[in-house]
């Protein structure tokens, strides 16, 4: 009998699953947070991940159950372990992707490089971190943050009142002075079998990902090896299932720090798609079924992945398609199903080239199409 995938949350990152899943023979399952999700092209359940009875009829369907985000509650995922549901990441991991401080924490005791960090439950704490990392500091909420929502660039404790009269503590980071930001992804199954692509280069505009180049360019050598040293590290140390998203920070004086990491398919990886010979949706679902690994052997000398952010003013997003698709057919084009809206992930384009001129010209032409 073939194995069943169950997948909680019906975004992009579980749409972008389903081709995996069919290529593979396995049945795939999404529970979506509403009927019109980007993943409802799936056999869909609609219901709340944050209810456990709902997700435990739904885990009970399925063989695995693996995420499209990092937001079910501690108590549900208690629940499923307890029913004897194999989840993965398992969520002795995914806690570290889910609270920023508990990841800062267990960073630290494994010796993993990271930018100086502190956790503040007062004004005092923000102002003695303040002023002791030069009159700035990068502020975060440790749960619950996305595409740069929950992260802000302080210089004063005021900044941060709101959050903090929450009466929940928050992150302090130095502000890192980075050269650009790099994202390294490995895979790793259940058995301990491990593999990675080549560390990628990613560059966010207001705190969301804009852009991603694969290879990063001069990425070879330490840089690479120190990347991927710490992607399996990582890995290894927190006992991390199915992929690992590790953002990184390349700072001025050549040192790799981790930002911060997610355990799923990540924006720094939907190059994959067409630019490995295995995508990271396919390794996902590999290593959360404990099946061999694929190759990451890249098909393309250069390989660029444009996010399409916010999508046209008027009118829908396929309006525009039938233009973009002319004028770049060396554009690869993924729409995600979901309505326009400003600074929304709608969809992004890959293009392969020899020349990373070429592909960064060709890939952000495709992706002008769709924004006004
Ligand atoms: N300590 C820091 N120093 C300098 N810049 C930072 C720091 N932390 C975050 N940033 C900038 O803010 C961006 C967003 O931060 P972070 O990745 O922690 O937030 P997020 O909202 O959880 O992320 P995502 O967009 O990946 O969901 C980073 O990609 C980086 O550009
Ligand atoms: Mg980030």
């Amino acid at each position: 009998m073939s194995q069943r995938v169950g997948v909680i949350g019906g975004g992009q990152l579980a749409r972008m699953m389903i081709p995996a899943a069919t290529n593979l023979g396995l049945e795939f399952f999404v529970l979506a947070e509403s009927p019109d999700s980007s993943a409802r092209l799936a056999a869909t359940t609609v219901g709340d991940y944050t209810d456990a009875n709902t997700v435990l009829a739904f885990a009970r369907e399925c063989d695995v159950i693996t995420f499209d985000h990092e937001h079910v509650p501690a108590h549900v995922l208690a629940a499923l372990g307890d029913a004897g549901v194999s989840i993965h990441p398992a969520p002795h991991a995914l806690h570290f992707a889910q609270d920023k401080l508990a990841m800062r924490e267990r960073l630290t005791e494994l010796g993993i490089p990271q930018p100086d960090w502190a956790r503040a439950s007062s004004a005092a704490d923000c102002d003695a971190f303040i002023a002791s990392h030069g009159g700035s500091a990068v502020a975060k909420t440790p749960r619950g943050g996305y595409d740069g929502k929950g992260v802000r660039f302080i210089s004063s404790s005021d900044e941060v009142a709101d959050w903090l009269e929450t009466g929940a503590d928050i992150l302090l980071e130095e502000a890192v002075s980075f050269r650009r930001e790099l994202a390294q992804l490995i895979a790793r199954r259940p058995s301990g079998e491990s593999a990675l692509w080549p560390v990628v280069e990613t560059v966010q505009a207001n705190g969301v990902c804009s852009e991603v180049i694969a290879p990063a360019p001069g990425g070879e050598g330490p840089i690479e090896e120190m990347a991927a040293d710490i992607a399996r590290r990582v890995a290894n140390g927190l006992d991390v299932t199915g992929v690992l998203a590790v953002e990184l920070f390349e700072t001025t004086d050549e040192r790799i720090l981790v930002n911060e990491l997610a355990m799923r398919p990540h924006n720094s990886g939907h190059w994959t798609i067409e630019g490995a010979v295995t995508s990271q949706f396919e390794q996902h679902l590999r290593a959360v079924l404990d099946l061999p690994l694929g190759s990451t052997a890249l098909r393309g000398e250069s390989i660029v992945m444009v996010n399409i952010l916010g999508g046209p003013a008027t009118g829908a997003l396929a309006d525009r398609l039938p233009q973009a698709l002319e004028r770049h057919p060396e554009a690869k084009v993924h729409l995600y199903g979901k309505s326009p809206r400003p600074g929304r992930k709608v969809g992004h384009v890959t293009v392969l080239a020899d020349i990373l001129e070429d592909a960064v010209a060709q890939a952000r032409g495709a992706a002008g199409f769709f924004q006004d």
